[in-house]
């Protein structure tokens, strides 16, 4: 048995930024991930992060006002205002623990133009900018000491009397289960990407703190905002930065047209993702598309700019391609991407269950509401990760260590037997997360509609029948991969569901939200986040209002 004040499950951005303001509070801090902490999917995220300076002119009500905007009026204000005021100073913050932002010609911090936004506002670091921050922040964490379980897999979260107190966890090195009690636990997991394939989102994302909190009975919110990134390349949806069209890519369609100057005449390629997707599939599914794609060119930016700042986006294309993102335009069309969607918290990250916090992509503060802008995720998960952690350092100081016993652990050890002992006749993991992330491209995607997505439902529902006798070969104790990637696929496969039936819901169109048989918006029915609580039947869903500051509706164009 393990003790701490706060332990935080996950080492991507969040995690690490929640964990590091929490151990600096004075609370005894911990961080439990499944992979090594360099290996989180934050490491994926390339193009940058956004911040109005004031000294370079900038005015962070802008900055929140086109988030307000990009989020097509879901995203609750109050949070919003909070992001957008905390950017300068977590910008200058990173910079002072280590990060090297890349630099404009005077020598100071640089930045790019990302989309939905009038000005260029994110600061960047070439197109590795996720990495750059996760390598920093790591060695934040060793030097503050902070203990970090490293390769260790949560199975279940201890409620008791209706409060989070602690989790149970498995040490994947020797298959050993053991309780770790904790005064608060922050859930940084990120999203669930691999509920979707193809997706641009690492293998590992499945969504893990979202199942451990649904299945506690937090409710989950609004998450049937999923986002499709515009440039994704053909074949395996490997994301190619907005940054490319920030500086300057362009898209074509088969005709050699610059499409977006008819959706979007005065952003064109930068107008916010959900419009840019969305017009893409258009001119694919009008049929002047090219192999289900379009192009991104980029040519005309030069071999020099494209192998500094676009480096790992043109190694990828020489690497799958097998051609220079300097010589040919690329293929690249809408792929899953992000979840706007996730664990309902209030400003400082605390769920509706006490003890428990969520920070990052796998929370829902809501500051993306049903769209969000690009760069917009990075300082979500530093800003909320901060304010988690110095919330939850807070809490603690009054609260005593709670007392659980070991033989908590017993019920997942029966869950785990239970699976390892089950007979190797029926549906593989990979087949069934196969089956799932196909039926969710298929009918839950850019554009959707009611028949479509009952179809998905249907799927997803036959994916958890037969998950329910999905065998795991592997039967040992050591490293036992395949037993964990099975643990993983009981939580898409709910998730999976909980997506389906929001976005069944909400009959109107909104942000990435965008429905055939509801083609508008409708705010006098549906300007409401949803939520979604677990239940024996599946998800039951409610509502709750949209919080307003200073901007009201309006009809969103770009
Ligand atoms: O395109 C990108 O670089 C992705 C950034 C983001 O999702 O914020």
């Amino acid at each position: 048995m393990y003790q701490h004040d706060v332990l935080v499950i996950g080492a991507g951005l969040a995690g690490m930024r929640a964990a590091l303001a929490a151990q600096q509070a004075g609370a005894d801090t911990a961080i439990i991930t499944k992979v090594t902490p360099v290996r989180s999917h934050s490491n994926a995220a390339q193009g940058g992060i956004n911040a109005a300076l004031t000294h370079l002119g900038d005015d962070w009500h802008e900055h929140a006002y086109e988030t307000v905007k990009g989020s097509d009026y879901l995203g609750d204000q109050d949070a919003i205002e909070i992001l957008a005021q905390d950017a300068g100073r977590s910008i200058i913050e990173l910079e002072h623990m280590g990060v090297i932002f890349s630099r404009g010609p005077d020598g100071k911090l640089g930045t790019r133009h990302f989309g939905g936004q009038q000005r260029a506002r994110t600061f960047y670091v070439a197109d590795i900018t996720g990495a750059a921050i996760l390598h920093v922040l790591f060695e934040q964490i060793l030097k503050a000491k902070t203990r970090v379980y490293e390769e260790w897999f949560v199975t279940s979260l201890i409620m008791e009397d209706g409060e989070c107190r602690g989790v149970v966890a498995m040490e994947i090195k020797s298959g050993k289960l053991e309780v770790i009690t904790a005064k608060a636990v922050i859930l940084a997991t990120g999203g669930c990407g691999r509920v979707f394939e193809p997706s641009t989102n690492g293998l590992i994302v499945t969504g893990d703190g979202m199942g451990l909190a649904y299945n506690a009975g937090a409710p989950l919110m609004d998450m049937e905002m999923t986002q499709f990134h515009p440039t994704t390349l053909k074949n395996n949806g490997i994301l190619m930065t907005e940054a490319a069209r920030g500086e300057g890519g362009y898209l074509l369609n088969s005709k050699g047209e610059r499409f977006m100057e008819k959706y979007a005449p005065t952003f064109k390629e930068l107008a916010s993702r959900d419009v840019v997707s969305r017009s893409e599939q258009t001119e694919i599914n009008e049929g002047r598309g090219i192999d289900g794609c379009v192009l991104l060119d980029l040519r005309h930016l030069g071999r020099e700019a494209i192998e500094t700042k676009l480096a790992y986006i043109n190694e990828i294309a020489i690497d799958y391609m097998g051609f220079s993102l300097a010589d040919k335009p690329i293929p690249v069309r809408p792929g899953y991407h992000y979840i706007m969607g996730g664990i309902k918290t209030n400003v400082d990250g605390l769920t509706k269950i006490p003890g428990l916090y969520a920070a990052g992509e796998t929370a829902c503060v809501s500051v993306h509401g049903g769209n969000r802008l690009g760069a917009n995720s990075l300082l979500d998960t530093v800003v909320f990760g901060r304010r988690s952690g110095e919330h939850a350092a807070q809490m603690v100081k009054s609260k005593p260590a709670p007392k659980v016993s070991e033989a908590r652990v017993q019920q997942d050890e029966k869950h785990i037997k239970a699976l390892l002992d089950r007979p190797a006749n029926g549906d593989s993991v990979a087949k069934i997360r196969l089956d799932m992330g196909n039926a969710m491209t298929e009918n839950v995607q850019v554009f959707r509609n009611e028949q479509g997505m009952k179809t998905a439902l249907a799927d997803i529902k036959k994916t958890q029948e037969r998950y329910k006798k999905v065998a795991v070969g592997n039967k040992g104790k050591v490293f036992n991969t395949s037993l964990i990637f099975a643990l993983e696929l009981g939580f898409m496969v709910d998730l999976a569901e909980v997506i389906v039936a929001g976005a069944l819901a909400r009959k109107e169109s909104r942000g990435a939200h965008a429905r055939t048989d509801f083609p508008d918006r409708d705010d006098v029915n549906w300007m409401k986040h949803t939520l979604a609580y677990n239940t024996e039947n599946g998800p039951k869903l409610d509502y709750l209002p949209v919080v307003f500051t200073q901007w009201e509706p309006k009809v969103r164009s770009y």
